[in-house]
């Protein structure tokens, strides 16, 4: 049974842990739109296909997936999961399990204005939000937002472009210097979007930030959370975190899941203050917090690889070592000449 881990990038401990899961049972395959990723040269073949946007990339992926007998289909990249998922059934009339949220639920996901309305309506705590920079001075000046306020990018990615303002002028400015970033960034079009408001402001919630692995398994249905306190945060991804036995974001946790109703691995951070959780944002995929889960115990993919096979998930797959404290590392992989080999 092979895998494809499409938009593979840097994530080599991904290949690891499937290729560990699969023990044997089936390759790893991964495709990127560039050669010069780690994830290429961990895996058993690297494709390089178009970028997600481009109008080839549906049928390239296509055929790898034809090509390589691929079994479960996973994406690692937040603006390229919504082009997969409008094509959904092209994947599943090839026996592919693609394990890739439907449109609607990815789309709460990767517009953060969206998943903040989407809380209020299901009673989930979300900061107060408003959409655009007249929103939010008009709250402003009401009092139902207060400085200091946080503003971000809609449907941004990896803490790219946040800003802290703590005044109107600073908001101003923030504002002005977030729009000029975003449009020249290249995000397949889904990071700016030429007639729309593309910029949220956000309350500050002061607390310690959490990251939740919220699992379903493929019907939608929650299967688990994983908690994790983070320790430290880098380039917009967790870089040392603890592990942490919590029924409160547990909780919070299996409200967001049994919600949303995705497929697969969701990563959600959370900010707990002294009025409790408080939902910040949340990505359909395998996150940058992931392998914290895994080192401590918990196997995501072999669950994955069962639900595939129609068989359980062990317990012991979703059981992690409560305590554990884990740091990500720098490390250096050389490139063998020859991942031309690689591909097709
Ligand atoms: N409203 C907020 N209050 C406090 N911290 C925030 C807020 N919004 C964002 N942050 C900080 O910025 C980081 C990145 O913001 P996030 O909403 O997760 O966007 P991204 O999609 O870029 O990861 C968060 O992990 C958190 O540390
Ligand atoms: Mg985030």
């Amino acid at each position: 049974m092979n895998v494809l881990l499409s938009s593979v990038g840097r994530r080599s401990y991904l290949v690891h842990y499937f290729k560990k899961a699969l023990a044997g049972q089936g390759k790893v395959i991964v495709t990127n739109s560039h050669a010069d990723a780690t994830g290429m040269l961990a895996a058993d073949r690297a494709i390089i296909i178009p970028q997600a946007g481009s109008p080839e990339f549906i049928e390239h992926l296509l055929d790898v997936c034809r090509k390589y007998e691929i079994k479960l289909l996973f994406s690692l990249h937040d603006w390229e999961a919504p082009f997969i998922a409008a094509n959904l059934k092209r994947f599943k009339s090839l026996g592919v399990v693609p394990v890739i949220s439907e449109l609607s639920v990815l789309n709460i996901c990767l517009d953060k204005y969206a998943t903040y309305n989407f809380g209020l309506s299901k009673g989930i705590r979300v900061p107060k939000t408003a959409l655009g920079q007249k929103m939010a001075l008009a709250q402003l000046e009401s009092e139902n937002l207060g400085y200091p306020v946080i503003i971000k990018p809609r449907r941004g990615q990896g803490s790219i472009c946040i800003e802290k303002a703590f005044n109107e002028n600073e908001l101003r400015a923030a504002c002005l210097l977030i729009e000029q970033k975003m449009r020249l960034m290249d995000s397949n079009n889904l990071l700016f979007k030429p007639n729309e408001e593309n910029i949220i402001i956000q309350e500050e919630v002061c607390g310690t930030e959490y990251g939740l692995d919220v699992v379903n398994d493929f019907k939608g249905d929650f299967a688990t959370c994983l908690v994790k306190r983070k320790l430290g945060m880098r380039s917009g991804e967790t870089d040392a975190a603890e592990i942490v036995d919590s029924h409160d974001l547990m909780e919070f946790g299996s409200a967001i899941g049994n919600h949303l109703g995705h497929i697969g691995l969701l990563d959600v951070d959370v900010v707990v203050d002294q009025n409790g959780p408080c939902w910040l944002e949340a990505n359909a995929r395998f996150g940058g917090h992931y392998p914290f889960s895994h080192e401590a115990g918990a196997n995501i993919p072999a669950a994955m690889i069962a639900w595939a096979q129609g068989r359980k998930a062990e317990t012991r797959w979703f059981q992690v070592k409560v305590g554990a404290v884990f740091f990500k590392d720098f490390s250096f992989t050389q490139q063998h000449l020859g991942l031309g080999d690689k591909n097709p």
